[in-house]
């Protein structure tokens, strides 16, 4: 048998962080956000950048300067949802029994020269990968570590930019020759995400798997502050999922319920194949009808209590790319799965992979860890595994 080719598109950006901050200093006042939906700043929350720019009469560059007292940022990482969980799959799963490629857009500046440099350090294929003229998409991070007495909190900036660039009818032929279609927080790419029905559609045409693993969809949010988000143009993308993971946030948006629960019966009404809910420290939800996974029902999850231990005095990492990780962990595995000859691939056990895939990523800083060797971060993440099947023995 060939090798598995797993076609991803959605959201690739860089993560522009500052540290050190402070919220409450005398300049960033007239950027903070007065009433909610405004355009500014506010701690915890995400503006986009245009709306940023209305709600300050300036460019966002003259902005950043005044705030940033115009130093150079403290980290530059790759972020999103479709590239962080891909370039997981091919830490994790055997790379020489999968293909992975990546379809998108970059802008032609320096964080876009930065995203193909690293990228091109990964096993990731650039497909369609290109850096076109327009700003990079990027999240700006502002970060104060003494917010809130100590406990520190963030603020995002958020441009889609050359996202905007790329759509449904920009996805060449080949992203359709794939065993596997992944779409990861298309909820940032407009032209793809509001497109998600036919997308999917052409993919089981095809004969691909389809996977769906969402982000926050700050557009849809502010369009229509508190109503159901759409996934594509009607919620026949669900039917046409076979597996869908979301953090809990997203699951109760997508749904507009108020529960995991609730969340779940709802995705299970629209007839999506297998669904996976995470949420943060807490167990997992998982729901297979037994078509794409083995298992049929729903069953739970912990998290990894070595991990959870080890938190407590390992304070090097920070939970960006958590949720990115874990599906690329639970891609991993159905790979691996496949490989190994299993017809019926099993939820539960590319759940625990997820697992520990994304709480490994609390170690380490940014979503994505950069591999010196081939095979480093799966022999790091093996013995949390090993402990993790032993928690969920006993
Ligand atoms: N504090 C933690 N301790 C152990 N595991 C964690 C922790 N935080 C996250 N994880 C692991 O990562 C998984 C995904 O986390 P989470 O639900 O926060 O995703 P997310 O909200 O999509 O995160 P992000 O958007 O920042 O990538 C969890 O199900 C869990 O397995
Ligand atoms: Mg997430």
């Amino acid at each position: 048998m060939s090798a598995i080719k797993v076609s991803g598109t959605g959201c690739c950006l860089v993560d522009i962080l500052y540290n050190d901050i402070n919220f409450r200093e005398d300049k960033l006042r007239k950027y903070m956000s007065i009433k909610r939906g405004d355009g500014g700043l506010s701690p915890g929350h995400l503006v986009f950048r245009e709306e940023f720019e209305e709600f300050c009469k300036k460019t966002f560059d003259t902005a950043l300067n005044e705030i940033t007292g115009g130093r150079k940022p403290d980290k530059i990482n790759i972020g999103g949802p479709s590239i962080v969980s891909l370039i997981n799959i091919t830490q994790m799963a055997d790379i020489n029994q999968c293909e992975v490629r990546f379809y998108g857009r970059g802008g032609n500046d320096e964080p876009g020269r930065f995203l193909i440099e690293s990228l091109r350090k990964t096993k990731v294929h650039l497909s369609d990968f290109r850096l076109i003229d327009k700003a990079t998409p990027s999240t700006v991070v502002l970060s104060d570590p003494g917010y809130e007495n100590g406990h520190g909190e963030r603020m995002f900036i958020n441009s889609i930019a050359a996202a905007w660039e790329y759509g449904h009818e920009d996805l060449p032929g080949d992203f359709f020759e794939a065993d596997l279609t992944v779409f990861g927080g298309t909820g940032l790419v407009p032209g793809i995400h509001d497109n998600m029905t036919s997308l999917l559609r052409k993919a089981k045409k095809k004969g691909c798997r389809t996977i769906v693993n969402t982000v926050f969809d700050f557009r849809n949010e502010k369009r229509n502050p508190g109503q159901r988000w759409p996934l594509g143009e009607s919620d026949e993308s669900y039917s046409l999922t076979d597996l869908l993971i979301a953090d809990r946030e997203e699951a109760l948006r997508l749904s507009g319920t108020e529960s995991i629960d609730s969340a779940l019966k709802f995705f299970i009404g629209k007839r999506t194949a297998s669904v996976i809910i995470t949420d943060g420290s807490n167990e997992i939800t998982a729901w297979s009808d037994g078509s794409f996974f083995a298992e049929k029902g729903m069953f739970r999850l912990p998290v990894s209590e070595k991990i959870t231990e080890e938190l407590k005095y390992n304070r090097e990492g920070d939970t960006t790319g958590c949720g990115d990780n874990f599906a690329g962990g639970v891609m991993a595995s159905l790979i691996n799965q496949i490989k190994a000859g299993n017809k019926m691939p099993e939820l539960r056990e590319a759940c625990m992979r997820g697992i520990v895939s994304g709480g490994y990523t609390c170690f380490y800083l940014g979503g994505t860890y950069f591999e010196e060797v081939p095979g480093e971060k799966q022999k790091k993440i093996e013995p949390y595994y090993a402990a993790f099947r032993e928690q969920i023995k006993g």
